[in-house]
């Protein structure tokens, strides 16, 4: 018989030696050890990302592109170099075209607000996907509710997937901006964004992909995706909180107005007229967020060094081994179930409250996420106020799963 193929991956990818890299994960909670299953909210840091934050305000801290001093040229070079190793994670073809935002949502609100409200005019279209979170939603809809454009969903089927002759359909002149997320974070559905970009090309349109929930689960490349603009989160990547970055195309970047105002976005300033500064910089008023760049830039560096092939197929493999158990699992319904999709299982229990499940799987020290994950439209499509999500990441254990399982029994028993 074949061995299963849970336990060919375990010998393959060695995720003890992994685990011994994030020190949170060695903790109990609520007397049990910990089993952390709620990484689509954010991801833990390896002790790699913290020691590069501890180092950078230990040893280097000053401000970044103004001081006269060594310090504050470390700290420029650090920072920099911290773009340019973001840059080469993603494919990007130039440095230049890397902007640090806070994360993901200010990086949708950033094209929203420039590119937006330079380009959009009433009548125009932006198409978004039925799955979007709310940060690829309501940015395009303050932007349009000013220029008297619309926001239109794109229809996602029953199994999560995006209706790509529904897509097809919509495309016409009128379409200024297709905005998708990479992979959903409320079903784990990786969305078809390279063919998506090509049809949105066809129409003359641009495409933003939301890449919040995707780069902790591969290696994203932008060139490949041929997209405009990508936008990430770093704390969704074990990198630092409010740390992300924009990437978009230089032509475009160029073409586009500065959102936010202040220092280093300028080139020269006077009442009688203000001029911009060079892209990035154009978009990055104030002193930047120059420790968790840099801490990014350790999660980059500590991502390079894993055997990325191995995390995946462990991932998939603890994917398939709670599908299996979730098909085992009276009144358990999964809501997603896209063949192509992330170590991501969102499901219902008949007859139990989300919510309540959550508060009794932490009881027991299992970690995830309950509610609408902020993505209502979706959530209403499927006639749900909200899922359980287990998010897995490649830290994650077989005996993780087992804990949800024998947890979620334990919750159903006390529930039902
Ligand atoms: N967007 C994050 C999630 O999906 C917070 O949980």
């Amino acid at each position: 018989m074949n061995k299963p193929l849970a336990v060919e991956i375990r010998s393959s990818f060695d995720v003890d030696a992994v685990r011994a890299d994030f020190p949170i994960l060695r903790q109990q909670i609520n007397g049990h050890p910990l089993v952390y299953l709620d990484n689509g909210a954010t991801t833990q840091k390896p002790q790699m990302v913290i020691d590069a934050i501890c180092r950078f305000y230990s040893e280097d801290n000053s401000n970044v592109h103004r001081g006269a001093h060594t310090l504050s040229d470390r700290a420029t070079e650090k920072f920099e170099a911290a773009r340019k190793a973001l840059a080469d994670f993603i494919h990007a073809p130039d440095q230049r075209e890397v902007i640090w935002t806070r994360g993901t949502t200010e990086s949708v609100n950033l094209v929203a607000q420039s590119w937006g409200r330079k380009n959009l005019q009433p009548g125009d279209r932006v198409l978004v996907s039925a799955m979007e979170h709310h940060s690829n939603i309501v940015p395009w809809q303050m932007v349009c509710a000013e220029k008297g454009a619309t926001v239109e969903p794109i229809a996602v089927d029953e199994n999560g997937c995006i209706e790509l002759d529904a897509f097809r359909s919509m495309l016409d002149e009128r379409v200024k901006m297709v905005a998708v997320n990479h992979v959903s974070n409320a079903l784990g559905t990786i969305n078809p964004v390279a063919e998506m970009a090509r049809l949105a090309h066809e129409a003359g349109a641009l495409i933003l992909v939301d890449g919040a929930q995707a780069a902790s689960h591969w290696m994203v490349d932008v060139e490949a995706i041929d997209c405009d603009f990508y936008a990430l989160s770093g704390h969704k990547m074990f990198g630092p909180t409010g740390i992300g970055l924009l990437w978009g195309r230089a032509e475009l970047l160029e073409a586009m107005p500065p959102w936010l105002g202040g220092g280093e976005m300028i080139e020269s300033v006077s009442f009688a007229g203000t001029t911009y500064n060079q892209i990035p910089f154009k978009f990055e008023a104030g002193t930047p967020n120059i420790a968790d760049a840099i801490g990014l830039a350790a999660a980059v560096t500590y991502l390079n060094s894993l055997d990325r092939d191995g995390a995946i197929a462990h991932e998939k493999a603890l994917l398939n081994y709670a599908l299996e158990k979730a098909a085992a699992f009276e009144g358990l319904r999964l809501v997603g179930t896209a063949v192509q999709r992330v170590s991501v299982m969102s499901f219902v229990l008949e007859g139990i409250h989300a919510a309540d499940i959550g508060m009794l799987l932490d009881q027991q020290g299992v970690a995830v996420r309950t509610g609408n994950h902020c993505a209502q439209p979706i959530m209403d499509q499927f006639g749900l106020d909200g899922t359980v999500r287990a998010s897995f990441s490649f830290y994650n254990t077989f005996e993780d799963v087992d804990r949800l399982f024998a947890a979620l029994e334990k919750a159903r028993e006390f529930l039902l």
